[in-house]
């Protein structure tokens, strides 16, 4: 007989199976040391605002001595900093500024997780190209690179290109499924430079939408028709008259809200903030949040909606 069964065997109370159970990876459900279950969400995330101003700054400043040999790394995360984290910006997603300077390029890789691109600032002559396809990046654009797509960055432009990068990276190492692979050539051979493409949301015709959309209390919203190739995130815009509120509401969907256009404040829990042209908000699940702007506003929106969907996870309230 083992040891541990003659230990189980012989024991006189509770405290004594314990020891037992501990070694065999077992732990006793009416004595475990934290709960399991709770009432409505918990999230260790924190509210969070990143300066466009500072994180640019800070990549000119990158610039000088991050060459272009890492110039697809010359990014800046913006971590949410709970625990020893260092990378999440909310539970499933990730979001980082990332600059390329004139003549660089970002190297060709593709991996599991899902990437966009919201173009801040850049001029003509800076691109993607995915599995082939050339796609401008001009800002207020929003660039797909899905799931396994082969994608490569350059700047033609003479200025340094800004960009926000939002993956759902936090979610595949949550999940679990992981694949990464460097492309076996220096570039991507261009196979196609069209004029619209399923992957590439372009800014005239986000506006077009905007303005079109039916009007709640000065907030108009445009969903992109991003579903098919994304299926992780929804990406939405909102425009926001002068004054103009989105309302005290959360959900069970984490966001990060990306400013395009305009100025304005925000209440993101107890977080209360001041907001300005490419600064970043974070949301984590069932944060309680209002957006308001001072001036007309444009905010780009990924959150994680879908995937709570899909599992039967997704829940709101109006406070
Ligand atoms: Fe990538």
């Amino acid at each position: 007989m083992s040891t541990s069964l003659q230990a189980l065997r012989e024991a006189s109370n509770l405290e004594a199976l314990y020891p037992v159970l501990s070694d065999h990876c077992m732990t006793a459900g009416w004595h475990k040391k934290r709960p399991s279950l709770w009432k409505s969400p918990r999230t260790a995330f924190q509210p969070r605002h990143w300066s466009y101003e500072l994180g640019r700054t800070a990549l000119d400043q990158a610039g000088l001595w991050i060459g272009t040999e890492l110039a697809e790394r010359r990014n800046l995360l913006l971590f949410n900093p709970v625990g020893d984290n260092d990378y999440d910006t909310v539970r499933t997603l990730v979001a980082a500024y990332q600059m390329i300077k004139p003549g660089e390029y970002a190297r060709p890789h593709r991996h599991t997780p899902n990437a966009l691109r919201f173009v801040l600032d850049a001029q003509p002559g800076v691109f993607s190209v995915v599995n082939g396809i050339k796609l401008p990046m001009r800002p207020g654009d929003v660039l797909l690179t899905p799931s396994d797509c082969w994608h490569s960055h350059f700047n033609d432009s003479a200025h340094n290109a800004y960009w926000i990068d939002i993956l759902d990276v936090p979610l595949v190492h949550l999940l679990e499924p992981m694949f990464f692979e460097e492309h076996p050539g220096t570039e991507q051979t261009i196979t196609q430079s069209p004029q619209a493409h399923a992957f590439w949301f372009k800014q005239a015709d986000i506006q077009t939408a905007l303005t079109s959309a039916s009007a709640l209390q000065g907030v108009q919203r445009h969903v992109l028709a991003s579903a098919a190739d994304f299926a992780t995130q929804q990406l939405q815009f909102l425009q926001l008259q002068s004054g103009a509120s989105t309302g005290l509401h959360r959900s069970t969907a984490s966001r990060i809200f990306c400013v395009g256009q305009g100025a304005g404040e925000a209440m993101l829990g107890d977080l209360h903030v001041q907001w300005q042209r490419g600064d970043v908000l974070a949301v984590p699940s069932w944060t309680p949040f209002e957006i308001r702007a001072h001036q007309p506003s444009q905010l780009f929106e990924a959150n994680d909606r879908p995937t709570l969907e899909k599992l039967g996870f997704y829940r709101e309230a109006t406070t």
